[in-house]
């Protein structure tokens, strides 16, 4: 078909904290790649082993250990590539490696309703971090509460809910928090990647702004929260709010 450059990408896995597994996914590319080399003369420019680089949810996880990761990845390397088989540049797509930790949810409660549970209402929803809606993935949160409590009372189990009228806008379900009140805020952990990226407006949400901390502590506004305006931008209708 006239194509002359060439290359291997995989996605095999998704949140993956076992290091050993990045070699064996390694080892499997390779040896496809030393297949096609076999079979067809090919030499590859590039092995793509795609995402899945975990990082922990839950506090009792511990970090993907990179380094064990890295020479598994290089012994891998080292056995495939000999004489007349060249190495192919290697690739990876590490994203929520990178950005997970790095961001959170801020929400604040506006309501808290004993029913048959308690529930813990807040002003941020599934359309702003899907992942708990969709996969019902884990995610640690955090109280910061608006005033000192008086007097110590016994953390509760609650579900931290968000405003849409769905029963899976759910960031947490019977979970052990410190009693919270209306006006204390929850911090939604590991808000950084497949969160504002797989947000979305269902139900006509307005998606919130983005906040820098900078190193020096100041927070920066890097995207403003959306209007009603932006909803109706794409209609041609001149909306008035
Ligand atoms: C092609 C590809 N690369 C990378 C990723 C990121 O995966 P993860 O965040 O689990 O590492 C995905 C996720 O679906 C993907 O489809």
């Amino acid at each position: 078909m006239g194509a002359r450059r060439f290359g291997l990408h995989a996605m095999t896995g998704s949140n993956v904290l076992n290091p050993d597994y990045f070699a064996a996914v390694t080892e499997r590319l390779l040896d496809l790649a030393a297949e096609i080399k076999r079979c067809l003369d090919i030499d590859l420019e590039c092995v793509n082993i795609g995402g899945g680089f975990g990082v922990p949810y839950r506090p009792e996880e511990k970090s993907l250990d990179l380094e064990r990761v890295a020479q598994g990845v290089r012994r891998a390397f080292d056995r495939h590539c000999r004489a007349g088989f060249k190495e192919p540049a290697l690739m990876a797509e590490p994203g929520r490696l990178i950005g997970a930790d790095a961001g959170w949810l801020i929400g604040r409660v506006h309501v808290v309703k004993q029913g048959y549970r308690r529930f813990v209402g807040i002003d941020a929803g599934m359309n702003d971090l899907p992942r708990p809606a969709i996969y019902g993935a884990y995610h640690h949160l955090s109280v910061l509460p608006r005033r000192k409590r008086k007097t110590a009372v016994k953390p509760e189990k609650v579900n931290v809910v968000g405003r849409l009228c769905e029963n899976n806008d759910q960031f947490a379900k019977d979970r052990l928090l410190p009693r919270v009140e209306v006006g204390d805020v929850i911090v939604i952990h590991n808000a950084g990647a497949h969160a504002y990226a797989m947000g979305h407006n269902y139900n006509n949400r307005l998606r919130s702004a983005e906040y820098l901390l900078t190193r020096r502590g100041a927070l920066r506004r890097i995207r403003r929260a959306e209007t009603m305006e932006d909803l109706f931008r794409t209609t041609g209708i001149q909306a008035d709010f």
